[in-house]
């Protein structure tokens, strides 16, 4: 049995996980999965990427301490991992005190090989990215090419790292290893970096204070990103568990996104050179996504909403359709229409009909899985075709081709479903001369069913459980690849399971509620948002006002102090029902007099025409709490 160590980035907690993110983690999933099927001892990492300035700032305005802050967001990452059934074995976080060690721990083994000296920089610095930039990559406002946000000039006195003298040893390795850098296109890209030449990088700050101190100078920290970069290490027990270090370490596989290369393919085994450590084997860069041909961007509303999709249409459809339309290494434009067409076509068609068609046939003219007595026309093409399938999607799930593999799994699907309608065991069944080659060709599906069950098991776990359950196997996952060797592993006899659909149809007319989006000048920008003051406010009392029957009277408690409210919302809400809930108030709006009687802001609810419904926190959360 191999070894496999794959990870992803680590995600900056600035800000929730977005469909960026997910799509990297998902493929590496995919790959985790995939290769515990064929037998690897797993081990897949993913975490969060936590110190330097810009977090450091983002916690500051967020008016919590950095590690709170961190706390809050690192969890938010679990949770969407959870959601998307990511099963990764290790989650690490860069304020981890065993991770910290392992950074101080790697610096000084490049600083004892005698490749850290101090310098002055300056230079144009992105916090977004964590990085300095050329003055000609910037555009001419000066603003960065990632976030098309301004750059701020930099003058430090630094540590620096001799990245220089390492240029010809990266060549002659990336050279000599076709496959460490993929695809192509990145490779040469990287090629032609190196070919320019190398400057020495500066590998820590002095005026940031969220990070790992220089373990030679605790006046400074180490530079976000060889922080970041030693989580592949510190993961596995560098410094800390040699024995699992050595299991697991060089990984097998970086996945990354393309705009963070240069620190992956240059930065990273320059420094592990000079530390002395083997490098990883292969870095996989992969393209970016936009949506309806724009770049992805929270600020105008561009977003792929992947809570929403995973609620509207269940985890495995998303995690099929992204990695079954893109070519991972390139760029890739989403649209909900090609989600809704993927769904209904590939899976309510092709996989959801063969299994439905598949199990309706075996219920009703057997009661368990059939026994294939009579062999026919098509079986052994079938057959072969099965464990041919199986032997092409593997391989191209290796080379990380998933949009390739899925096609080459549904080539099959489709070639089932076109086996039934070719021969026709409903009629075969009808009559008691030719039931028993009906039951043959029920089997072969079944059969069939099986080995799809196993093959799409990286991409669709759950369906791939519940394809299982129905075709009369229990419902986990109990085989791996060995079982797809042979054909007629399927033990005849067996109990069929309940027919569920897997996938209903999306009906196209209402498939797509298409959000109003504010026209441009009617956008706010976040600083705008965050005027508003809003407030956790625990209803402590509640009447009607006297001579209308719209308006009830609250007194909250927002914390800090009391206040007195007047809302519209007594046709929907009885005063006893809002006492004791915790509800949201506009706290800094100015005072107004309603019927006489003073309100100290607003309380916010949603308004039609039956009537309204106050938003009301789902938990329990001190009163005054401020909500954003
Ligand atoms: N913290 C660093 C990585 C350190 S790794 C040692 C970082 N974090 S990040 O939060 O910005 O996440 C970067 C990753 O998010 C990219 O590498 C990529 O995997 C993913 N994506 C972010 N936006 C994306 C798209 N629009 N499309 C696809 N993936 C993109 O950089």
């Amino acid at each position: 049995m191999g070894k496999f160590y794959v990870t992803t980035p680590i995600y900056y907690v600035n800000a929730p996980p977005h469909i960026g993110h997910a799509y990297t983690t998902m493929a590496a999933d995919v790959v985790a999965r995939h290769r515990r099927l064929a037998g690897d001892d797993v081990f897949f990492l993913t975490g969060t990427d936590e110190h330097g300035q810009n977090i450091e700032r983002i916690a500051k305005e967020h008016g919590m301490p950095e590690q709170k802050y961190c706390d809050m967001i690192a969890a938010e990452f679990k949770r969407m991992w959870g959601k998307l059934n990511i099963s990764n074995d290790y989650f690490i976080r860069t304020t981890d005190e065993r991770h910290m060690r392992a950074v101080q721990k790697f610096f000084r083994a490049i600083y004892e090989a005698g490749d850290i000296y101090k310098g002055h920089y300056e230079g144009w610095y992105c916090v977004r990215c964590e990085r300095f930039y050329d003055e000609d990559e910037l555009d001419e406002d000066k603003n960065c090419p990632i976030h098309g946000l301004p750059v701020e000039w930099v003058k430090e006195e630094n540590y620096f790292f001799a990245l220089s003298k390492y240029r010809d040893r990266l060549l002659k390795h990336i050279e000599e290893n076709p496959d460490f850098i993929q695809p192509e296109s990145r490779r040469n890209e990287v090629l032609s970096l190196l070919e320019e030449g190398l400057e020495d990088v500066s590998i820590s700050r002095s005026t940031v204070k969220w990070g790992v101190p220089v373990p030679i100078d605790p006046s400074q920290t180490i530079y976000v990103w060889m922080d970041a970069l030693c989580n592949y290490i510190s993961a596995i027990g560098y410094g800390d568990d040699e024995e699992t270090f050595k299991r697991y370490w060089p990984a097998d596989l970086h996945l990354i996104g393309k705009e963070i290369l240069r620190f992956h393919a240059i930065m990273w085994p320059a420094m592990l050179m000079s530390a002395g450590l083997p490098l990883p084997r292969r870095i996989f860069a992969h393209g970016w996504l936009t949506k309806e041909g724009k770049k992805l961007s929270k600020t105008t509303g561009n977003i792929i909403d992947i809570d929403g999709l995973v609620e509207r249409f269940g985890v495995d459809p998303v995690r099929y359709f992204f990695l079954r339309e893109f070519s991972f290494g390139k760029d890739g434009d989403y649209t909900d229409q090609a989600f809704i067409t993927r769904y209904n076509a590939d899976l309510a068609n092709d996989l959801g009909n063969l299994l439905n068609r598949t199990l309706g046939l075996a219920r009703k003219h057997f009661d368990s899985v059939p026994h294939p007595s009579r062999p026919g026309e098509h079986d052994d093409e079938i057959r072969d075709m099965a464990i041919e399938t199986h032997r092409l999607s593997a391989e191209k799930l290796d080379r990380l081709a998933f949009d390739e593999a899925l096609e080459t799994i549904w080539n099959f699907v489709r070639r089932l479903n076109k086996y039934i309608q070719q021969t026709e065991p409903w009629r075969l069944a009808a009559e008691e001369g030719t039931r028993d080659r009906a039951g043959t060709i029920i089997y072969n599906c079944l059969e069939g069913l099986r080995f799809i069950s196993v093959m799409i098991y990286p991409f669709m776990p759950e369906t791939s459980l519940k394809i299982r359950e129905q075709i009369g196997l229990r419902g986990e996952m109990d085989e791996d690849y060995s079982s797809l060797e042979s054909w007629g592993r399927l033990k005849p006899g067996l109990p069929l399971g309940e027919p569920k659909p897997l996938f209903p149809r999306i009906k196209v007319e209402r498939a797509t509620p298409q959000p109003t989006k504010p026209k441009e000048e009617a956008m706010i920008t976040i600083e705008d948002f965050r005027k508003l003051d809003l407030r956790a406010a625990k209803v402590l009392e509640a009447e009607r006002v006297e001579g209308t029957d719209r308006l009830l009277k609250l007194v909250v408690d927002i914390g800090t102090e009391r206040r007195q409210v007047v809302a519209g919302i007594a046709q929907s809400y009885s005063p006893e029902e809002l006492v004791g809930k915790t509800l949201v108030l506009v706290a800094n709006l100015k005072p107004a007099k309603i019927r006489g009687i003073e309100s100290q802001g607003m309380i916010l609810a949603a308004e039609s025409k039956e009537g309204c419904a106050v938003v009301i926190l789902d938990r329990d959360i001190p009163p005054g709490t401020r909500v954003r």
